[in-house]
């Protein structure tokens, strides 16, 4: 059985994706803040799971404990990256930018690490991480927010060419979902939403991606439209 850790796994994409992957025959590690939420999941999911508490912002504890969990799973196939938070700021308040960057940029990157470096050791493995399309606009609301996306993408295209390089058997799938109903868009201004997606359907798209080894995808596929003009524009124009 192949063995997949979910970073992120108590609400919206992650946990929709962890149940996907459990569905298919995966052996799964749910991981997240929310350990009621984790326990929970567990129980919903008849297939074997493990779940550990991760705050991936206290990344040099985050680090140790994904290689705990790793070491507990027995190995790794797969690592899905979906911690992610967002937190409007008119202000420019520092707290608000900061827990952003811990959580999107060092977060994500200490976890992405840790599976490249176990995953160049086997010679084998598969990194998804959730960017976004605001990793391709700019905002004033939410502007940490969109820089980090944009972080989150130029890494995973980094990591890809160094696997490619060094003929490693490691794919790279960046997931750029438009908007998803989940938790995370709840405070969402309504009126900005469209071609918004379910959880589970983003979920399936992901698991698709897994299989077809899928460098990048877009959630729901038509915003794959609006990135190609989008990024026709000219940078002032590309504003959320
Ligand atoms: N929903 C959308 O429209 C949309 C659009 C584009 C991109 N995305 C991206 O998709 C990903 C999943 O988002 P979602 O919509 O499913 O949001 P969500 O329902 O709010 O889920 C976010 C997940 O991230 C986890 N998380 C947040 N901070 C964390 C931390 N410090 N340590 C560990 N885990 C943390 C949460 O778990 P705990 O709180 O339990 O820790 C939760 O499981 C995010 O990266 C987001 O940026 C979403």
């Amino acid at each position: 059985m192949k063995r997949a850790i979910v970073i992120g796994a108590t609400s919206g994409i992650g946990k929709e994706t962890a149940k996907k992957l459990a569905e298919n025959d995966y052996i799964v590690g749910l991981t997240g803040r929310r350990e009621d939420r984790l326990m929970e999941l567990q129980k919903s999911i008849i297939t074997k799971t493990f779940i550990k508490r991760i705050d991936v912002c206290r990344t040099d504890d985050a680090i140790e404990l994904l290689k705990e969990l790793i070491f507990e799973m027995g190995g790794l196939d797969l690592i899905v990256i979906c911690s992610g938070i967002v937190r409007p700021n008119y202000e420019v308040n520092w707290d608000k930018e900061k827990e952003t960057i811990n959580t999107n940029v060092l977060g994500f990157t200490a976890m992405a690490d840790v599976a490249s470096q176990y995953f160049i050791n086997q010679n084998h493995g598969h990194i998804v991480g959730l960017s976004s399309m605001s990793s391709i606009t700019y905002s004033d609301r939410t502007n940490a927010y969109c820089a980090s996306k944009a972080f989150v993408s130029s890494y995973l295209r980094g990591l890809r060419i160094l696997f490619n390089k060094s003929n490693k058997n490691i794919y790279v799938t960046e997931v750029l979902p438009g908007w998803v109903y989940t938790e995370m868009t709840q405070s969402a201004d309504m009126s900005k939403v469209f071609w918004a997606s379910t959880a589970t359907n983003a979920a399936d798209q992901i698991y698709d991606a897994i299989i077809n080894k899928k460098k990048k995808i877009y959630v729901s596929r038509r915003w794959r439209i609006l990135a190609w003009c989008i990024n026709m524009l000219p940078e002032g124009l590309r504003v959320k």
